[in-house]
């Protein structure tokens, strides 16, 4: 196991009502530490960057739409394992499915207005930081 840093989006669902303090509750109660957080309204432009891999999908057009209808708190996470250990609290993408006290099924509206974004790789973990953050915000 090693120290590993990944991304998190609290997304406009979580930010409309008011769940930022108890989704970083569950964050810490894990064991991750959010050693850099910001509140923005992202533009149409960084969303679909962000999301761009997922481009040529049905759904893209309305997850855009979505991304940018509130703000959003970015954050970058570090612990042990926290690229998978944070999907694992974040639960399934569809909150149906999602396992019982993860941020979803806790949390989520629906399989598009689910709360939470957590990067699935180190390699996108490093790009998603990177197109929000500079070195500066992040205190270790
Ligand atoms: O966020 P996660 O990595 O779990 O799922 P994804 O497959 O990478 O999809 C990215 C995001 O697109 C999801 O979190 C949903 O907000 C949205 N989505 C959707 O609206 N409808 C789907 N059928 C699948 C994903
Ligand atoms: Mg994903």
């Amino acid at each position: 196991m090693a120290v590993e840093r990944t991304f998190s989006i609290l997304k406009p669902d979580a930010t409309e009502r008011n769940l930022t303090g108890a989704i970083n509750a569950l964050i810490e109660g894990a064991g991750l530490r959010i050693i850099a957080q910001k509140r923005m309204r992202i533009t149409r432009a960084q969303a679909e960057t962000f999301y761009a891999v997922h481009s040529a999908r049905p759904f893209f057009g309305e997850l855009v739409d979505f991304m940018i209808s509130a703000p959003v708190v970015v954050q970058v996470l570090e612990g042990e394992s926290a690229i998978a250990k944070y999907r694992e609290i974040m639960g399934a993408t569809d909150p149906a499915k999602a396992a019982a006290g993860t941020i979803r099924k806790v949390h989520a509206k629906s399989i598009g207005e689910n709360s939470v974004h957590g990067s699935d790789a180190p390699d996108t973990a490093a790009r998603e930081i990177a197109q929000f953050f500079s070195g500066n915000e992040i205190v270790g």
